[in-house]
């Protein structure tokens, strides 16, 4: 049986040593983030700790759209993780339907697994995906895929499926627009609620600001 602090540590370990090379908006530091945002969401709301935690650490381990589509892969990889280091089995394939479900491209196909601990991970990982932090991602990632940082003609496709949200080569503001914006109001705990309505409100500051700079403005 292995004492919950080394469960922990040793996928730490792990995580750190499988993301070393990751894109900025997707490395450790993005999970570090998120495994923060889980704590803080358990302080308010009921649901098993090692399984939250678990999820957030390795939920992007090998990200869909960095690995050729397979969204099988990471919860594969993750499962076998777990399972080599005694997790109960119970834990691993919870950990494994969290992470299969919870992105946001698989939000918009059909979920058919729900669970209080998915809405806490999720909700810790779209917090990262918004305010100052998720405006620094979209750039960064929109410059690793050599996209425009603005188009004034390319409208945003705001009402996606799951192909057309996955084969977008839109420029990075579109993104705000497909994606982010929509984020507050998709959150599924109270507290995450709450704290996404200030980065929410920062957000669309900045667009403002954006459009008054590109216009030729000064400010
Ligand atoms: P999820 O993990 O919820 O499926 P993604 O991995 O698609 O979300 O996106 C995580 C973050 O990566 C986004 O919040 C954004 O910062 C960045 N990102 C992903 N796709 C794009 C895009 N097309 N343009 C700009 N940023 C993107
Ligand atoms: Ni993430």
């Amino acid at each position: 049986m292995q004492a919950v602090n080394d469960t922990i540590e040793q996928t730490v370990a792990f995580v750190k040593a499988q993301l070393a090379h990751a894109e900025a908006g997707h490395d450790w530091w993005h999970i570090q983030r998120v495994w923060n945002n889980v704590n803080l969401l358990l302080c308010h709301e009921q649901a098993h700790r090692l399984t939250c935690e678990l999820a957030a650490l390795l939920h992007d381990i090998a990200d869909s759209k960095f690995h050729g589509g397979d969204e099988t892969l990471g919860p594969r990889i993750a499962g076998e993780f777990l399972g080599s280091i005694g997790v109960n089995p119970n834990v691993v394939r919870h950990v494994q339907d969290i992470i299969l479900n919870m992105s946001y491209k698989a939000s918009l196909g059909t979920v058919t697994f729900h669970s209080k601990e998915l809405e806490v991970v999720q909700d810790a990982d779209r917090l990262d995906a918004i305010g100052a932090i998720g405006i620094a991602r979209a750039f960064h990632y929109g410059g690793f895929r050599n996209r425009e940082l603005y188009h004034p003609e390319v409208a945003p496709n705001v009402h996606q499926d799951k192909e057309t949200y996955k084969n977008s080569t839109a420029p990075t503001i579109n993104h705000f627009y497909e994606k982010l914006l929509l984020l507050k109001d998709k959150m599924n705990t109270e507290a995450a609620k709450r704290i996404a309505e200030q980065r929410h409100a920062f957000m669309e500051q900045f667009l403002e600001q954006f459009y008054r700079e590109w216009a030729g403005q000064t400010v």
